[in-house]
C-alpha cells in the first residue's frame, strides 16, 4: 500500500513512517521538510494523489489550529478533489475533551474537522507518551522537592507500540465513514509521586520529597480529576514506564520529544 504521514519526520510520525516500511509498505513522509504545509495546503494533492491511506500525525503546539484541525480539514478536501476515498487515520488525545486547555480544545476540533470531511476517518486517542510523562514528572523539580497537581495521575503509553496500532489501522479494514477507535494507553497509572520516585530512581538521586501544590485552575483540577485517565474499554499494551525508562540515557535528558 502507499501510505502518506504527515508529521512523519516527527516523533510519532517518523515510527509510522518505519514501522509501515518494515512491513513492506510504501509510506511517505509528509511535513514542511518534504514540501508540504498544512498550514497552507501547499503540496498535500501532489503527495495525496494515488495514496490508499493517511496517517495524520502531524501537529504544532503553538498553531494547533491551523496544522492540526485545519489541517485534517485541508487532507479531507484534497482527497475528494482528487475522488480518493482513502482511510484517514489520525492521531488524538485520551481526555482531550474533558481538559479546557488551547492544545486539547484543539485536538477535539480536528476530530470533528475529520468527522465533517465525509471520508473514511479513523481517529486514534492515546494517553501521554512515556517521554512527556517524564518531562512533566521533572518539571518543577526543585533540589529534592518535586511538586504533585493534587490528586493528578498519568498512564503513559509507548509511542512505539502507539505507531504500531496506527499503522494496524492504516492498512486494516477500512471504514465506511468517520469512526472513533479504542483509546490506547500504557498498562500501569501512576501518581506524580511514583513519577518521581522513578525518574530519582533511574538518576541516582535520592527519592525527593512530594509537595502538593492544590489545583486551583480548572486545567489542573481536571488533570486532578483523572481527566486524562484512559477509560476501562481502553485497550492497554506495549512497554511500561518502568521498561521504557530503562531503555533511556543517565541522567534523563529533560526534554518534551521522543528523539529515536
Ligand atoms: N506527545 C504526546 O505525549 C502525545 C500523546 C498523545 C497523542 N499525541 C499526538 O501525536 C501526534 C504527533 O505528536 P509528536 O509528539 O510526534 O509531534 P512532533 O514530534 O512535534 O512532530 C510534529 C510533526 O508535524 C510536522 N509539522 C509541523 N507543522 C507542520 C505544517 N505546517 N505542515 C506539515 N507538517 C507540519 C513536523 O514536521 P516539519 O517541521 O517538517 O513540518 C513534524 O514532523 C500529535 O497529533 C499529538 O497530538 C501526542
Amino acid at each position: 500500500m502507499r501510505i502518506v504521514v504527515t508529521g512523519g519526520s516527527g516523533d510519532l510520525g517518523g515510527r509510522v513512517v518505519r514501522e509501515l516500511r518494515s512491513r513492506g509498505h510504501e509510506a511517505v513522509a509528509a511535513s514542511r521538510r518534504t514540501g508540504v504545509d498544512l498550514a497552507t495546503g501547499s503540496g498535500l494533492d501532489a503527495v495525496l494523489e494515488g495514496a490508499d491511506a493517511v496517517v495524520h500525525a502531524a501537529t504544532s503546539q503553538s498553531r494547533p489550529r491551523s496544522v492540526d484541525v485545519a489541517g485534517a480539514g485541508r487532507i479531507g478536501e484534497s482527497l475528494r478533489g482528487l475522488g480518493s476515498r482513502a482511510h484517514v487515520v489520525s492521531v488524538s488525545i485520551v481526555g482531550c475533551d474533558r481538559v479546557p486547555w488551547p492544545y486539547y480544545r484543539a485536538k477535539v476540533d480536528a476530530e470533528r474537522a475529520l468527522e465533517a470531511a465525509d471520508v473514511p476517518a479513523t481517529v486514534v486517542r492515546a494517553t501521554q507518551f512515556h517521554s512527556l510523562a517524564a518531562f512533566l514528572g521533572g518539571a518543577g523539580r526543585v533540589g529534592r522537592l518535586s511538586p504533585a497537581i493534587g490528586d493528578m495521575r498519568v498512564q503513559p503509553v509507548d509511542i512505539d507500540w502507539v505507531a504500531q496500532r496506527l499503522a494496524d489501522h492504516a492498512t486494516g479494514a477500512v471504514p465506511g465513514g468517520y469512526r472513533r477507535a479504542t483509546d490506547l494507553a500504557g498498562p500501569t497509572a501512576y501518581t506524580a509521586a511514583e513519577v518521581a520516585a522513578l525518574l530519582a530512581a533511574h538518576d541516582g538521586r535520592p527519592t525527593p520529597r512530594v509537595v502538593r501544590v492544590p489545583p486551583v485552575l480548572p486545567v489542573l483540577k481536571r488533570f486532578s480529576e483523572g481527566a486524562i485517565l484512559p477509560g476501562p474499554d481502553a485497550e492497554t499494551g506495549g512497554r511500561s514506564f518502568e521498561e521504557w525508562l530503562a531503555t533511556q540515557p543517565v541522567p534523563l535528558p529533560r526534554r518534551f520529544h521522543s528523539p529515536t
